[in-house]
């Protein structure tokens, strides 16, 4: 059956009731089926709606797009190795956050949500405020005071209000939390509608593969909307019989900012309490991720690892990316640091993807302090 339902108290919701989280106060998941008719999927227009049947809309009608997804993915050399990289900064806001606003804010539309609350440190928010200023729908974006430059021009010219909070990304969270007791919270990191859209790019790596399952998938790990969404759509290819094994999962953290990665190779029950330091990757600066137990299933499912990286490391990866035409944000570049230490025990013939997912153009200021010349 159909439902959001709760993984702590075991209640279990309509889909079109409106609620981002649980009376219990846990987060929710959603029970769809999804289905996959291939020969129609592979004739319809090039876009992430090309898997209706898998995403659990009601009525077309609601749907709010700007025609995104279904994003190049093309074979490149990383030390040797042949990788698949995924272009995910090709999407009408500059990162592969629009998969999940997309699907939510169509939700919301559905639901007949008139405010929209977000807090991000930038992509989120663009591509939420993005989809709510398509779909005619107020937004209120958090932000951290020191979000950068780029992201929160790019927020306000889609018209949303910008909150500023000073302090950490949590101080921000639980701003933008309070505000929600009134509103509906179109959050990445709570919202499982949101899950519902980066979902897609477990589908389309399997399309793009002719119908076969990666080996391997490396992305950069902080609320883990895209390493949960791919978790989440690789398991419904396996539910349909597309794919018979999941991939294994690789989360990528910044060493000055890794709660999971000490988790994991803990071993520990809970996401310890963290002294966070600066990183360059402040995307996934995240210090106490929601579904942080989440993760850790899901890449021991699927027998992943996660690693960590150093900013020296992502800085060389950030040059090394450009070098060959690539220019994707800091935060991007976390999974191609990743990549490098992965690549150094991979197995020969393994398919690896790798999603770069945000643009370089939101991030001038960082990228010239690094000093690239
Ligand atoms: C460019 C970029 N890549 C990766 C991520 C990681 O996403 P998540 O926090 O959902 O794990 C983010 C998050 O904001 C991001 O902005
Ligand atoms: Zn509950």
């Amino acid at each position: 059956m159909a439902g959001l339902f709760c993984g702590h108290c075991k209640r279990e919701y309509s889909l079109d009731e409106v609620l981002w989280r649980c009376e219990c106060g846990s987060v929710l998941d959603i029970e769809f089926e999804a289905n996959f008719p291939i020969q129609e999927i592979m004739g319809r227009a090039p876009n992430l709606w090309r898997y209706r049947e898998s995403i659990p809309l009601a009525r077309d009608g609601n749907i709010i797009s700007m025609g995104e997804g279904f994003t190049p993915m093309v074979e490149e050399d990383i030390d040797g190795v042949s990788v698949h990289l995924k272009l995910e900064y090709m999407f009408p806001t500059g990162s592969f956050k629009d998969r999940g606003a997309s699907v939510l804010v169509s939700k919301m539309r559905e639901l007949g949500v008139k405010d929209a609350i977000e807090d991000s440190s930038g992509n989120a928010g663009c591509a939420i405020a993005a989809y709510c200023a398509k779909g005619k729908i107020d937004c209120h974006i958090y932000v951290p005071d020191r979000a950068p430059v780029e992201k929160l021009t790019q927020i306000g010219m889609y018209g949303s209000s910008i909150e500023r909070i000073s302090g950490d990304r949590e101080a921000v969270a639980a701003a933008a939390l309070r505000a929600a007791e009134q509103g509906y919270y179109a959050s990445h990191s709570w919202n499982p509608f949101f899950l519902q859209g980066t979902k897609t790019l477990a589908f389309e790596v399997c399309e793009q593969l002719n119908w076969r399952a990666p080996n391997t998938l490396i992305v950069p790990v902080g609320n883990g909307t895209l390493l949960l969404g791919a978790y989440i759509g690789f398991r419904d290819l396996l539910a349909g019989g597309i794919i018979d094994k999941m991939p294994r999962l690789i989360g990528v953290q910044a060493a000055p900012c890794s709660p999971l990665f000490q988790m994991f190779k803990g071993g520990l029950e809970d996401i310890p309490p963290i002294t966070q330091g600066d990183t360059i990757a402040e995307g996934i600066a995240i210090a106490k991720p929601i579904r942080g137990g989440q993760i850790i299933e899901a890449i021991k499912e699927s027998k992943g690892d996660i690693i960590s990286v150093r900013d020296s490391q992502i800085q060389e990866s950030l040059r090394m990316m450009g070098r060959v035409g690539y220019y994707i944000e800091p935060t991007s570049a976390v999974a191609i640091a990743g990549a490098k230490t992965y690549l150094k025990g991979a197995t020969p013939g393994e398919t690896i993807v790798i999603p770069l997912t945000g643009t370089g153009l939101k991030a001038t200021q960082k990228m010239m302090g690094l000093g690239m010349d």
